[in-house]
């Protein structure tokens, strides 16, 4: 386990970060039904990645790892855990906007797709593409001691 659950914490945070730049690629103003259902699966796929970053995330702070006091005084440890919210928040908006998408699609309908909406949607995945790249350096500040 001292060797899987890191593992597992890795893999997904690999797939987290590419189903944020897949959702980024495939992202236009102008979408074909095909790309709606896409989306909602890629972001599907997301959330599954993050619930598993979270529990293999909390496997190591409680379980496997320095001992959960190491990780509770440390302030970068802290600034992980915050940004790693933060993400999921942020992640809340183009979760609703797929899923509406996805809804009209499946009823057969064109789905109303807005310039506007699409533009901040993409602002709010490159916002999480920043955080979730500067997570692995607090993480890795941590495991070396920095901050304790
Ligand atoms: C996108 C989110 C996350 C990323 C990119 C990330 C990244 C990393 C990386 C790269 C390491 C290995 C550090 C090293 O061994 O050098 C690590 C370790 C760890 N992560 Fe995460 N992590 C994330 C989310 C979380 C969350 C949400 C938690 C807790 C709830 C968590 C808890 C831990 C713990 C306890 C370790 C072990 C640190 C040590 O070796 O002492 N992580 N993380």
């Amino acid at each position: 386990m001292t060797i899987v659950i890191p593992y597992l914490h890795f893999l997904s945070i690999m797939v987290l970060m590419g189903g944020l730049i897949a959702e980024h690629l495939i992202l236009k103003p102008k979408l074909t039904n095909q790309q709606v259902k896409t989306l909602a699966t890629v972001d599907l796929i997301y959330g599954i990645a993050a619930v598993m970053v979270l529990v293999t995330g909390l496997l190591r702070w409680f379980v496997w790892g320095k001992g959960a006091d190491y990780y509770l005084s440390n302030p970068f440890f802290h600034t992980k855990v915050t940004l790693f919210i933060i993400v999921g928040i942020i992640s809340i908006w183009p979760t609703i906007l797929f899923l509406k998408w996805r809804k009209s699609v499946k009823k057969g309908e064109t789905p109303l797709i807005e310039e506007k909406k699409v533009k901040r949607t993409l602002m709010l995945i490159r916002i999480q593409l920043l955080l979730v790249a500067l997570i692995p350096l607090l993480a890795v500040m941590v495991a070396r001691g920095y901050g304790t």
